[in-house]
C-alpha cells in the first residue's frame, strides 16, 4: 500500500493518476488536510484518509500499513521544518517500510534559502533510520506562469537571474519520478538529483514566449534588491518576493542548473521541452 501526503496538491494529484495508470489495482491512499475537496481522487477510487502535519496526532493514523510513503514537503516554507519532524515521527511509530522525500535540486549544497528547510528534512529521515528515497526536484517551469500576463502586458520579463541556466521541468515530469520510484522495487537509501534535460536563460524563455505569442517581450535582468521590490511593487507579499529573489540570485550562480539526466532516465522520456512547456503555460 501506497501514501500520498499532501494529495490534494497539484504535484500530489498528478502522482496519484500517475501511480493509478503505471499500477492498476495498487492500493494508494490519499493523505489530505480536508478530505472534503478530495472528491475527485475518492472518485478515482483512492482511499482518503485525513492528515495535517500541524497535528501530529493524524499522521500515524494516514500512514498505517504503508509500505511507502511519499513525504511531499509541506507548502509552509518557514514552517516546515516541525511539520516534516512530526510526519516522519508518525511514519517510524506506523512502521512504514520506506520513505519518499521530496526535496530540492542538490539540497546538501545549493545556494537557495529554499535548501535549509530540505537538508534539514533529509538529515531527520536520515536519522530516523527508516529506509528512504530522496527526490531532490528541480525548479518547476510551472513557476513562471504567474509572470507571463505582465510580461505579455508590459513587454518585459523581469528577474534577477543573469545567464544562469535553468534546468526546469514540468511538474508532470516530477510526479512522474515519484509514481516510478513509489512502485517499481526500488533501491533505497539513494538520491535522485531530478532536473530537466536542457537548462535555460530567462532570455531564452523570454524568446520562446514572443516567438509564441506573437508579442515582443524580452528579458530585463534587475539587481536582487531592485527586483524584489519590483515584486512588492505588484502586490506580492514580502516572504513570496524574498523567496523569489534569492532563488534567482541563486540560479544566477547556476543553484537551478544540473546536467546529470537523472529525471529523464528515470521516467524514461524526456523532460518538457522549452517550446512545449511555454505553450501549455500560454495555453494554446
Ligand atoms: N521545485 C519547485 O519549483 C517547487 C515549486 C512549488 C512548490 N514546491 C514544493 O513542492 C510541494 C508540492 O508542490 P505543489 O505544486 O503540489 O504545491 P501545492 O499545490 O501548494 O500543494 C501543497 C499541498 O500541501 C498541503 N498542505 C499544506 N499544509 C499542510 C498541512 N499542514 N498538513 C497537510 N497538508 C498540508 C496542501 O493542502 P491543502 O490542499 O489542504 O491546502 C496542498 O495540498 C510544495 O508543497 C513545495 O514544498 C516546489
Amino acid at each position: 500500500m501506497i501514501v500520498v501526503t499532501g494529495a490534494n496538491g497539484q504535484l500530489g494529484k498528478l502522482v496519484i493518476k500517475d501511480l493509478l495508470a503505471r499500477s492498476p489495482g495498487q492500493k494508494i491512499v490519499a493523505m489530505v488536510r480536508s478530505p472534503e475537496k478530495a472528491s475527485d481522487l475518492a472518485s478515482l477510487g483512492v482511499e482518503i484518509r485525513m492528515g495535517n502535519y500541524d497535528r501530529p496526532e493524524t499522521l500515524e493514523p494516514a500512514m498505517r500499513g504503508a509500505k511507502k510513503v511519499l513525504l511531499i514537503s509541506s507548502s509552509a516554507i518557514g514552517h516546515r521544518l516541525p511539520q516534516h519532524r512530526a510526519a516522519i515521527e508518525a511514519a517510524t511509530r506506523a512502521g512504514v517500510g520506506a520513505l519518499v522525500y521530496t526535496s530540492l535540486l542538490h539540497a546538501d549544497r545549493s545556494p537557495l534559502n529554499l535548501a535549509e528547510e530540505h537538508f534539514a528534512t533529509e538529515t531527520l529521515i536520515r536519522d530516523s533510520g527508516i529506509p528512504y528515497i530522496f527526490l531532490r526536484n528541480g525548479w518547476y517551469v510551472e513557476n513562471y506562469g504567474g509572470f507571463i500576463p505582465s510580461a505579455l502586458e508590459h513587454g518585459a520579463l523581469i528577474g534577477c537571474a543573469g545567464n544562469g541556466r535553468i534546468s526546469w521541468a514540468a511538474r508532470a515530469d516530477y510526479a512522474a519520478a515519484a509514481a516510478v520510484v513509489l512502485t517499481r522495487e526500488s533501491p533505497l537509501n539513494v538520491i535522485h538529483e531530478l532536473a530537466g534535460d536542457t537548462g535555460h536563460t530567462l532570455s531564452e524563455f523570454a524568446e520562446e514566449l514572443s516567438r509564441q505569442s506573437g508579442k515582443q517581450v524580452r528579458y530585463v535582468n534587475m539587481e536582487k534588491k531592485a527586483y524584489i521590490a519590483a515584486l512588492l511593487g505588484a502586490g506580492l507579499p514580502k516572504p513570496l518576493a524574498d523567496l523569489l529573489g534569492d532563488s534567482d540570485a541563486g540560479a544566477a550562480g547556476g543553484g537551478l542548473f544540473d546536467e546529470g539526466r537523472e529525471l529523464s532516465r528515470l521516467i524514461g522520456r524526456p523532460t518538457v521541452s522549452l517550446k512545449a512547456a511555454v505553450s501549455a503555460l500560454l495555453g494554446t
